[in-house]
């Protein structure tokens, strides 16, 4: 079974990150969110996969993931030059998959379940299908399925009343067949060839499409709010702490607290879950429950917590506490002393500052 991992979209939702930084390749947890889709492939036994990309972050995912070799799998890259949908990117990597059956997954989506059991049940079945799905509270923003016992009845993209509360959660098998059902589908309102329209016309057909339902936890993570959810979720998970870096005695360490190697916490408070990556510092300040902090960062005179402060951003002498906020990298985030109520801002295009 081969792997088809879906890292082409612009992440328009996640500006101004995005503009520097492809959205599968943000930390969360001081991990790339496409780490964990890989891990996910190979815990599911995939080796093989290609990488859908678009022309301008094709570089950047070749220069990251190479080849493959580090990670013990075979990566291929497909370009899909224009953003046309799920369902295109398939079809463009038709010539990667051939005749096998293949597993396909968003790339900005974060899974933590073990579907090993799914891809036996897929690989010893005859269906053309395999859909994984999720109730959710409001499915108006996800394809949506029908089901009955494990067969999907019907599928329906984004409808605006929908039929069940089971979203796709965009973990998809198949077999070759889907090509022939891309090749007979017409663009979406939103100009783009949907899988969930290629998945309705395999079951128009008669073939059979099966359903399961994802038991762990699982998040797309499109917004920055949904990026702050799934690093609490990895967080909370984190077994240990391990301190690696120095900590003087004026600082108290409580909880779940990992810190990498050559950083230094100075007369500060770090309350767990936190982790925090290489060659930081942390200088009279705190760091409360949920905070991811990259390598590289300085951080002086300031509070933070819920957040995610990427490599070699800054913040000092903050007097307001920094909460559920993402700092891309080396941003920075000073408070002037000197004139008090006045505020200084070099800001990048559509980021957004709450005061
Ligand atoms: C896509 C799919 C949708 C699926 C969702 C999961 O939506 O079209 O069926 O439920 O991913 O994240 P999009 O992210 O393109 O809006």
């Amino acid at each position: 079974m081969k792997g088809l991992v879906l890292c082409a979209g612009r992440g328009t939702r996640l500006r101004p990150l995005t503009y520097t930084i492809a959205k599968q390749l943000i930390p969360v947890a001081n991990r790339p969110v496409i780490h964990y889709n890989l891990n996910f492939l190979k815990n599911a036994g995939i080796r093989e996969l290609a990488v859908v990309v678009n022309p301008d972050n094709h570089h950047v995912f070749k220069d990251f993931l190479k080849d493959g070799s580090e990670l013990n799998m075979k990566i291929d890259y497909v370009i899909q030059q224009e953003p046309r949908g799920i369902a295109d990117a398939v079809y463009k990597a038709r010539e990667f998959l051939k005749e096998d059956p293949f597993l396909l997954i968003l790339g900005d989506n974060l899974i933590f379940d073990d579907i090993t059991p799914s891809v036996e049940k897929f690989k010893n079945s005859r269906c053309e299908a395999m859909v994984l799905l999720a109730p959710v509270e409001d499915p108006r923003a996800y394809g949506v399925a029908v089901i009955e016992n494990d067969h999907i009845k019907r599928v329906v993209e984004k409808p605006k009343e929908p039929p069940s509360n089971l979203a796709i959660v965009g973990i998809y098998m198949f077999r070759s067949r889907i090509f022939e059902a891309i090749e007979n589908i017409k663009p979406s309102q939103r100009g783009e060839l949907e899988i969930t329209d290629a998945i309705e016309y395999l079951i128009e057909k008669g073939y059979d499409v099966k359903a399961r339902t994802v038991r762990g936890w699982w998040k797309d993570t499109g917004k920055p709010e949904d990026l702050l959810e799934a690093n609490r979720q990895i967080l909370d998970d984190m077994k240990l702490g391990d301190i690696k870096g120095h900590v003087d005695s004026s600082s108290k360490i409580q909880g779940r607290v990992s810190i990498g190697e050559n950083s230094q916490v100075i007369e500060s408070i770090i309350r767990g879950p936190v982790i925090i990556g290489s060659n930081c510092t942390v200088k009279r300040s705190y760091v409360g429950p949920y905070t991811s902090i990259g390598d590289d960062v300085e951080l002086e005179q300031s509070e933070i917590e819920n957040s995610i402060l990427m490599s070699k951003s800054k913040v000092s002498k903050v007097r307001a506490r920094i909460d559920s906020s993402v700092l891309g990298q080396s941003s920075e985030i000073h408070q002037n002393g000197v004139l008090p109520r006045v505020m200084k801002v070099v800001i990048g295009d559509l980021s957004i500052i709450e005061l």
